[in-house]
């Protein structure tokens, strides 16, 4: 049931600090502060290529873990779409672990490429929503999330889980590489434990965001910007808002906006820039004062540093927790969502049952 709430989305999105820390326990132990694995005698340490396919936000969040498993592990991932991969004639390596992501377990394109896989002699691993899956059954490694059922079309939950199984695997594989001391362990378990705290800060923001969207309610289209992580996530919020409002959005890597995008800036393409404090943030500022120097309204998502240096002349501004980078995705992930249902709200749109989407898509 819905509970108090008044959609399944936002009690989804409510559930995530619960549901997260639910599937970290799988993934963590908490008596050493180690990692670990639901198949913990499964032996990675052979694995010298990646593959991850995935549909949709499942593929957002594969695209995030791209950037872990060449940060963490060194080790070279494809990524590809699942109706793309199997039409591409992909070269695949006998001996690699080809990973597919899905809330369902059961998206035909997804399990169609899951079984090309397996006919190319990948190790099949498989991060997956619900247990009694067909993809679940054909995992030679079930990751599992615990996110609980998700109803509501749109995917909020099951993506900040998916992202927690992610960065835990990637550091897993670096550790099986050997390129995780212990103290490098032990570290990315105090990351990932901080998480849930992190996610009930994030939600502590709703009102602001509520603000937000009764102006992009009225927008004509949207864009999201980031770079690194960031980026999957600005498509990951356009995807979300065109799939619950009905507004063209897109997501652009924030250093791509000079090639084309910029030309639709206007003071009605409102730009969300999602950009915390740190390694990639003076660059991406530069890009949203490009924006800014052609009349485009932006909104801000970052830390209290980040609004601080950057936040003058905005729209608006969403002030996220200071967190670790490792967890930023899923903090960030917060804002994003709440934005693309408040925006939906407004409008007065059917937010857990969207025109022409299904759940589960089990046709190719
Ligand atoms: O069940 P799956 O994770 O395999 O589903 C993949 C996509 O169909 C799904 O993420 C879709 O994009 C959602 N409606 C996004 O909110």
């Amino acid at each position: 049931s819905k509970g108090n709430h008044r959609h399944y989305m936002i009690k989804e999105i409510y559930e995530q600090p619960i549901v997260v820390a639910q599937t970290l326990r799988s993934y963590l132990q908490r008596i050493d502060d180690t990692l670990t694995l639901p198949i913990p005698d499964f032996d990675l340490s052979a694995i010298r290529r990646v593959t991850i396919v995935a549909c949709g936000t499942s593929f957002y969040a594969g695209m995030i873990a791209r950037y872990w498993f060449e940060q963490f592990a060194r080790v070279p991932v494809d990524l590809d779409v699942a109706s793309e991969f199997r039409y591409r004639a992909p070269v695949i390596e006998p001996g690699g672990l080809a990973l597919f992501i899905s809330q369902s377990g059961e998206t035909a394109d997804t399990l169609a490429a899951l079984r090309h896989a397996r006919k190319e002699g990948q190790k099949i691993a498989v991060v997956v929503n619900v247990p009694t899956s067909s993809m679940a059954r054909e995992a030679d490694l079930l990751l599992p999330t615990y996110a609980g059922p998700e109803i509501g079309v749109a995917s909020t939950k099951a993506f900040t889980c998916q992202l927690a199984v992610l960065a835990a695997l990637a550091a897993n594989l670096a550790r099986a590489k050997g390129r995780l001391t212990p103290e490098d362990e032990h570290a990315v378990v105090k990351h990932l434990s901080e998480a849930p705290a992190a996610l009930n800060a994030a939600l502590a923001y709703e009102d602001t965001i509520k603000g937000v969207a009764a102006d992009v309610a009225m927008a004509r289209g949207v864009l999201y910007l980031g770079r690194g992580t960031d980026y999957p996530l600005a498509l990951e919020g356009a995807l979300k808002l065109k799939e619950i409002s009905y507004i063209h959005a897109e997501g652009y890597a924030a250093g791509e906006m000079k090639h084309g995008p910029i030309a639709l800036i206007d003071e009605n393409v409102p730009v969300i820039v999602i950009a915390p404090s740190g390694r990639l943030f003076e660059k991406t500022v530069s890009n949203m004062q490009e924006v800014q120097a052609r009349g485009g309204k932006v909104v801000l998502i970052s830390d209290y540093d980040g609004i601080q240096e950057a936040g003058s002349g905005c729209l608006a501004t969403i002030t996220m927790p200071k967190v670790h980078p490792l967890i930023a995705p899923l903090v960030y992930s917060v804002p994003v969502q709440l934005l693309a249902y408040h925006v939906a709200v407004t409008k007065g749109t059917d937010v857990d049952q969207p025109r022409n989407l299904a759940k589960s898509v089990t046709v190719e």
